[in-house]
């Protein structure tokens, strides 16, 4: 099972003050050190975290592989053609919502060319693509049929959910990663996984790859503010002891 670690969050901090620090590649290097097998950032429309120059420095400077994870949109898709990264996650993007709150439409009709046409394009650069997508037979087999080398099942209702429901989620995300290996597609999955919620995913045995940020971040936060503080007191005892 391969974990990409996605960094976007130490960039939300950056920009929170903007100033340079903390720096997501900086932090990618870390997340390689302990054990990342990849580094997944997500260059918004908006760019409210991850920038341009993020991408570039991490593609330049990444021991692993890097997957951006981007919209159908005609900017960023040109971008991730210039820069032809390993791999290049399609999501849905709005403007409003706090993070990806599903997965990309696939019915018939603009939303499916206009896909398909994104896939192309990132294919002809060199690019590995994957599909974001709810875990549902009908997109499991949209994303074939537009010829995607992977999906990224989406785990938020997973991760969303308790008890029987959260059962019930687990099943269908274990179906669809069932249709996606038989279809020739690589299955990778993420959103909302944590510490105490990716266990009974990982026993799902199609599931190659998750992409998990928001915990991992959060919790080095949490295990870093120790230390943090410690070299701070520590260089206010020297300057005054
Ligand atoms: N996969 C996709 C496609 C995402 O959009 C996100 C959030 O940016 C993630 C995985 C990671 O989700 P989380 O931050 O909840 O771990």
């Amino acid at each position: 099972m391969r974990l990409y670690v996605n960094v976007d969050h130490i960039a939300t901090v950056r920009q929170a003050r903007g100033t340079d620090e903390p720096d997501p590649v900086r932090a990618a290097v870390l997340c390689e050190l302990g054990g990342a097998d990849g580094i997944t950032v997500h260059l918004r429309e908006d760019r409210r975290h991850i920038q341009d120059r993020d991408v570039r420095i991490l593609l330049e400077t990444s021991r692993t592989g890097v997957n951006l994870e981007l919209a159908a949109a005609s900017d960023v898709l040109a971008l991730a053609e210039e820069w032809r990264p390993m791999q290049v996650t399609l999501v849905p993007e709005k403007r409003q919502e706090i993070t990806t709150e599903g997965g990309i439409a696939l019915g018939a009709g603009e939303a499916r060319r206009e896909v398909g046409a994104a896939l192309e394009r990132l294919r002809n650069a060199g690019s590995r693509t994957s599909l974001f997508i709810d875990p549902d037979a009908d997109a499991v087999r949209a994303t074939a049929d537009l010829g995607a080398d992977a999906v990224e099942l989406h785990t938020g209702e997973y991760a969303n959910t308790r008890g029987t429901e959260r059962a019930r989620q687990l099943a269908r995300l274990a179906h669809a990663a069932a249709l996606a290996r038989q279809a020739g597609l690589g299955v990778h999955a993420g959103h909302g996984l944590t510490y105490e919620n990716v266990t009974p995913l990982a026993a799902i045995a199609e599931i190659e790859e998750v992409n998990i940020g928001h915990s991992i971040v959060s919790r080095a936060v949490l295990v870093g503010i120790e230390r943090a503080t410690r070299e701070m007191a520590e260089i206010l005892r020297r300057a005054r002891p």
